[in-house]
């Protein structure tokens, strides 16, 4: 046997990875389990949270997941909150930084200094309803078709170029709690997917803040219907 036909592929190098979070983590527990389950190339090298007690933690604590709470509320103002965020977030190297529920925003130097590789999930079909409420909001306009958007984050409140959506049809009789429970379901396959291209090194940010995968630019975010995901695992929120 000769040299090329032994060699093994070159080991990759999980890409460390640091998540911010403010509440239940159920997305969280997705990149976890995706992790264990070896589908994503990441080391989960910290937890953050701005609220100690929260589900999430228990969550990465379990997984054996380094945890920090930095509560806002102990800083004079977001400037004061965001550079200690900063720095707590850059104590641990990361690749890639996932907001996955958390409740901040965050100033536009923080924003500049993670650009490229700071990711979000929000529960809309984004440009519609970034903010809050958005189920209800979707639900008080009738829509017929509702989901959730990963994309990249820029200065603009959920306004970064936008990576993947999942859609959801709106059924009758959904109220605020149903729909966001059959969207949370479609966040928990998406996020890990993104995350998987970006630290398997097939999703970026170009420089002229366009997203592209596999070098091809996406002009539009890519789709995924709920019939086609729905097979997804379902963490208890
Ligand atoms: C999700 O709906 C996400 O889209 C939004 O906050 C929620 C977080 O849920 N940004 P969880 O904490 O991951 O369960």
């Amino acid at each position: 046997m000769d040299a090329a036909s032994s060699a093994q592929p070159a080991p990759v190098t999980p890409m460390p990875v640091v998540v911010l979070i403010s509440g239940s983590g159920s997305n969280l527990q997705a990149l976890i389990d995706g992790q264990a389950r070896g589908e994503l190339p990441i080391r989960l090298c910290a937890v953050i949270s701005n609220r100690a007690k929260v589900r999430g933690l228990e969550r990465a604590r379990a997984a054996g997941i380094s945890c920090a709470v930095l509560n806002h509320r102990e800083f004079p103002d977001r400037d004061a909150f965001d550079q200690a965020l900063q720095r707590l977030i850059d104590s641990f190297a990361p690749q890639l930084v996932v907001l996955a529920g958390f409740m901040r925003i965050l100033t536009p130097a923080l924003v500049r200094h993670y650009q490229g590789r700071l990711l979000n999930i929000h529960p809309s079909l984004l440009p519609k309803y970034p903010g809050l409420h958005t189920h209800e909001r979707a639900l008080a306009a009738g829509e017929t078709e509702h989901g959730a958007t990963v994309h990249f984050v820029t200065e603009e409140l959920d306004g970064g170029p936008a990576i993947l959506q999942a859609r959801v049809p709106v059924l009758t009789g959904d109220d605020a709690e149903t729909l966001a429970t059959r969207v949370l379901r479609q966040e928990h396959i998406i996020y890990p997917q993104v995350v998987q291209w970006f630290a398997s090194g097939r999703l970026r940010l170009d420089e002229h803040g366009q997203v592209r995968l596999d070098d091809q630019l996406l002009p539009e975010p890519l789709c995924l219907d709920e019939p086609a995901a729905a097979s997804g695992s379902d963490y208890p929120l």
